[in-house]
């Protein structure tokens, strides 16, 4: 079996699910359970004796280690983290704990069990590091994309939280010869996206008739990847990674964020136009309100993914037009899962992050 940690999150949901259709090899999912952990993305899991969900926190190394001797997984993928930057900013501290503190107590717990395995065991293990392309820091406009030799310069409190962590993995490697994968991916989206991040809040906001706040003068560039693509890659990563390196994922795909947005408030116009909510305008795009920048605003991000490409042969099946239907189309089949997001501490982010921004 293998364990993962904050698997009940965004990403590391996706993953668990996709993971449990394709292998019979079963999944313990340790998650702290935080304002984006969320059970109701594991649902259909829930009579399922190949998922074992844990709540427990990454930090805590006596429960982990715990797991690893009770459990003995062949495998570690290490999802959880604090991973909002907006968040970051206005309080940097949990990223700290979770992202830096939190990964050391995992790797030692993950040093020690490996340290008891047998050679062949210990061979075949992997700690697959789930990080992002943002340790890299912002590029100018006509810069190359990202590679994996690119230099670490993070500029939020979230993506230098990630880089630490990214090199204390590395660090175990180097010391310890602990088989470690990284992997740097670029901005996801797909279904059970917490909606404090761009993509699920503008779909959210423009379905409740509520402003689409762009920052700044919304020409910052990410590079979008569906979220089942980055689930394969990891997959791919994890079966053929050679150990100690690191590989970029991407999809290939930059765009500005007022792109986004507009593609967003298309595609609504024509799978569920604002008249069918009772909304009093024909296309959602006026909602699109400017707001007050984000600080330090990083202004573009882009992945170079030849690496996994040629060594691993792993490349993204979904296109941006075809993720952003299916991303759109899972929000308006899922309004009650939307529902239960949108709770009060959900309204009180909400508050704290737009009402100062004019
Ligand atoms: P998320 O915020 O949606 O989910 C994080 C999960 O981790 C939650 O379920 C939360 O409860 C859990 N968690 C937080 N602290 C924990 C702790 N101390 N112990 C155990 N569980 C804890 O994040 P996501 O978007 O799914 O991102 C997953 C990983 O992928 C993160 O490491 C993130 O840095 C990385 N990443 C994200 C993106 C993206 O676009 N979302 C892109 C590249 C990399
Ligand atoms: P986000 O989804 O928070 O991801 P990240 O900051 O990790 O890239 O934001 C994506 C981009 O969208 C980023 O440039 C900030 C911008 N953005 C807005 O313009 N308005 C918003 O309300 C949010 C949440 C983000």
């Amino acid at each position: 079996m293998i364990l993962t940690t904050g698997s009940a999150g965004f990403i590391g949901s996706n993953f668990v699910l996709d993971w449990l259709t394709q292998s019979d090899e079963a999944v313990i999912n340790l998650d702290k359970l935080t304002y984006a952990g969320n059970l109701d993305n594991l649902a259909t899991l829930k009579s399922n004796p190949n998922h074992i969900f844990v709540h427990g926190d990454i930090g805590d190394a006596a429960l982990t280690a715990k797991l690893l001797t009770q459990y003995r997984p062949r495998a570690v993928v290490n999802f959880a983290a604090e991973s909002h930057v907006d968040r970051s900013i206005h309080g940097p501290e949990d990223f700290i704990q979770t992202n830096i503190v939190g990964t050391f107590h995992l790797l030692e717990a993950v040093r020690a069990y490996w340290s008891g395995l047998t050679n062949t065991e210990k061979a075949a293990f992997r700690f697959l590091h789930v990080s992002t392309d943002e340790v890299y820091g912002s590029l100018d406009r006509d810069e190359p994309a990202f590679t994996e030799t690119r230099r670490y310069e993070p500029n939020s409190p979230y993506s230098a939280s990630k880089a630490a962590s990214d090199h204390l993995v590395r660090a175990y490697h180097h010391t310890y010869g602990l088989p470690v994968l990284t992997t740097n991916c670029s901005n996801n989206y797909g279904p059970y996206h917490f909606p404090e991040k761009l993509i699920p809040l503008m779909i959210v906001n423009a379905l409740a008739g509520k402003n689409l706040p762009v920052y700044g003068d919304g020409q910052q560039i990410r590079d979008w990847l569906y979220v089942k693509d980055h689930c394969s890659a990891i997959r791919c990563v994890l079966q053929n990674g050679k150990p100690g390196e690191v590989y970029n994922i991407g999809g290939w795909n930059e765009k500005a964020n007022l792109d986004i947005v507009h593609i967003v408030c298309d595609i609504l116009d024509e799978l569920s136009p604002p008249a069918t909510h009772h909304l009093p305008f024909s296309t959602y795009r006026s909602l699109i309100t400017f707001v007050t920048d984000r600080p330090g605003h990083d202004r573009r991000y882009a992945i170079d993914a030849r690496k996994i490409e040629r060594e691993l042969g792993w490349k993204p099946a979904e296109t941006f037009e075809t993720g952003i239907r299916k991303t759109a189309q899972w929000y308006l089949d899922n309004q009650a899962w939307v529902n239960n997001v949108l709770s009060g501490s959900y309204r009180q982010w909400v508050e704290k992050n737009y009402t100062e921004r004019t």
